[in-house]
């Protein structure tokens, strides 16, 4: 399917999804969660597909919601809309792993796209930020519940209240990137990243992904019962016999996720 705000490319197991609003630093309107919303669903459904990496260009992720589009909107319009609500559940009910690639600003809801990623590999131009605070509002995709949870609570207010930006060494030493690389080398070590999930078998990928994720929702005793059942669970499949067989027959395993 073909789309105005975003460059869609699918190689060897890989989407790469690219925000592509350059006359706006990415700035999320509503067609392009539209369009994201539908590129990452086409992308769940493809059986091809193992694995998912989001990006934007090499100035910027995203530097947030379009403020154009919403600055004259009304109480009543957002919040009977539940403006924004729809696009975040999207984007968390897709089950393949989404990488998030960074590079440039990625501010307001681009920081709280990037951080609905399920990891992030930043360019060492990237620069973080929530600067809602400069806009009268505060953040609405996630921001202040994630931030925090990601690089603690004093980071967090510091940038909430002060509205500055986070360059990428300090994003990757607070926790909030996984790895930091050279801006001309993003893509390449994403989709390396890619590729090495692509080559796991599909149902760990997912146990992985609902475990780590249900680490945010439950106590750690409701969070520990639910990875050991999945361990346990996962010694139904053919892929837990053929990790741990290749393993033992010193051979490389081929998942056939079943
Ligand atoms: C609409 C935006 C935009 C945005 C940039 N542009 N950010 N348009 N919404 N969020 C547009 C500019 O108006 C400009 O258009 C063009 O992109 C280039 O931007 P410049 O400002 O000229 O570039 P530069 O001087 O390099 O500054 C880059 C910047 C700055 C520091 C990223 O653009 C900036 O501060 N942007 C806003 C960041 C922000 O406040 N984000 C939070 C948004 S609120 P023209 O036509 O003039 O060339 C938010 C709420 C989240 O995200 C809630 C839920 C999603």
């Amino acid at each position: 399917m073909a789309f105005e705000t975003l460059i869609v490319e699918v190689t060897d197991h890989i989407c790469l999804i690219r925000l592509n609003r350059p006359e706006a630093l990415n700035a999320l309107n509503a067609q392009l969660l539209g369009e994201l919303g539908q590129a990452l669903q086409d992308a769940e459904d493809n059986d091809k597909i193992r694995c998912i990496v989001l990006t934007g260009s090499e100035k910027a992720f995203a530097a947030g919601a379009d403020i154009s589009e919403m600055s004259d909107k009304s109480f009543v319009e957002v919040f009977s809309s539940d403006l924004f609500g729809e696009d975040a559940e999207k984007i968390l009910r897709i089950r393949k792993p989404i990488i998030g690639a960074v590079a440039g600003y990625a501010l307001g809801g681009g920081c709280e796209l990037a951080m609905m990623c399920d990891f992030i590999i930043a360019a060492d131009s990237a620069k973080f930020g929530q600067p809602e605070i400069n806009l009268g509002v505060v953040a609405g995709l996630g921001g202040t519940q994630r931030l925090t949870r990601f690089v603690g609570k004093s980071k967090s207010m510091d940038m909430h209240l002060t509205g500055r930006f986070m360059d990428a060494e300090e994003a990757e030493r607070a926790g909030l990137v996984s790895r930091v690389v050279p801006a001309k080398k993003l893509i390449e070590e994403a989709m390396s990243a890619a590729g090495k999930i692509s080559r796991k078998s599909a149902l760990s990928v997912m146990a992985v992904k609902e475990a780590v994720n249900r680490s945010y929702e439950v106590p750690l005793r409701e969070g520990l019962l639910f990875e050991r059942r999945l361990f346990h669970a996962l010694f139904a499949t053919e892929d837990q016999k053929e990790g741990m067989g290749a393993f033992l027959e010193k051979r490389e395993a081929q998942f056939r996720d079943k």
